[in-house]
C-alpha cells in the first residue's frame, strides 16, 4: 500500500546553497533505499514537497521531517492512501521559482491563488519535473516544441 503526503514549510537553508545541494543528494540516496519518490519545489523561502512511497516509510519520514531544523513552520497540506505513484521516476525532483513560478502557473491555469489543493500542486510539480527532464533531453524538447507543447513554449520564453 502506498501513501502520499504534501506539505509546506519555511526554508532555512540558502536557495541552491551548498548545504541545500548536499541535503538533496543525501535525500535522493535515502529515498532510493526506502522506495520513496516525489518532488520538492522551492518558491522563494517556501518549500512544497510531495512524497510518496510505502506507508510505513512515509510515516517514518514525516516524523523525521517535522524534527528537521533545516526548515520550519511545517504544515501538512494533504495525506492520502493511493494505488499509484505520481513521480515514479524521481527519487526527489527539485525545482525553484526560477524554473517556474507557482503563482504565475496558478493564474495561467485559472486556479485559485491559494494553491494548497494537493491535486493542483501535483499538476504544477509535473510541469516542473517535465521541464527539468526536457532540459536534460534535447531530443524530447524538440519533439514537444514541434508538437506545440505549452511546456516547451514556456521554456523558450525563459531562454
Ligand atoms: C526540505 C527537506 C526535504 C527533505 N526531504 C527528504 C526526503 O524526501 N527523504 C528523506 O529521507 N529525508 C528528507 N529530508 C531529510 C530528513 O528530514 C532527515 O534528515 C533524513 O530523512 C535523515 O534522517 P535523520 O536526520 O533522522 O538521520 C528532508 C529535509 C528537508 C529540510
Amino acid at each position: 500500500m502506498l501513501m502520499s503526503i504534501l506539505y509546506r514549510s519555511h526554508a532555512i537553508l540558502g536557495r541552491e546553497s551548498r548545504a541545500e545541494r548536499s541535503m538533496l543528494n543525501t535525500v535522493r540516496t535515502l529515498n532510493r533505499a526506502a522506495k520513496i519518490t516525489g518532488h520538492l519545489h522551492r518558491e522563494e523561502d517556501v518549500y512544497y514537497q510531495w512524497i510518496e512511497g510505502p506507508v510505513a516509510a512515509v510515516e517514518a519520514l514525516l516524523i523525521r521531517l517535522q524534527r528537521d531544523p533545516r526548515h520550519a513552520d511545517f504544515s501538512l497540506l494533504g495525506r492520502q492512501i493511493t494505488t499509484h505513484r505520481q513521480f515514479a521516476d524521481w527519487s526527489m525532483g527539485y525545482s525553484t521559482s526560477n524554473e517556474g513560478d507557482l503563482l504565475e502557473w496558478a493564474i495561467r491555469n485559472g486556479s485559485s491563488l491559494k494553491v494548497t489543493d494537493p491535486a493542483q500542486m501535483v499538476a504544477f510539480f509535473h510541469d516542473q519535473a517535465l521541464r527539468n527532464e526536457i532540459r536534460e533531453r534535447p531530443a524530447l524538447y524538440r519533439h514537444l516544441r514541434d508538437a506545440g507543447s505549452d511546456t516547451a513554449t514556456a521554456i523558450d520564453h525563459q531562454q
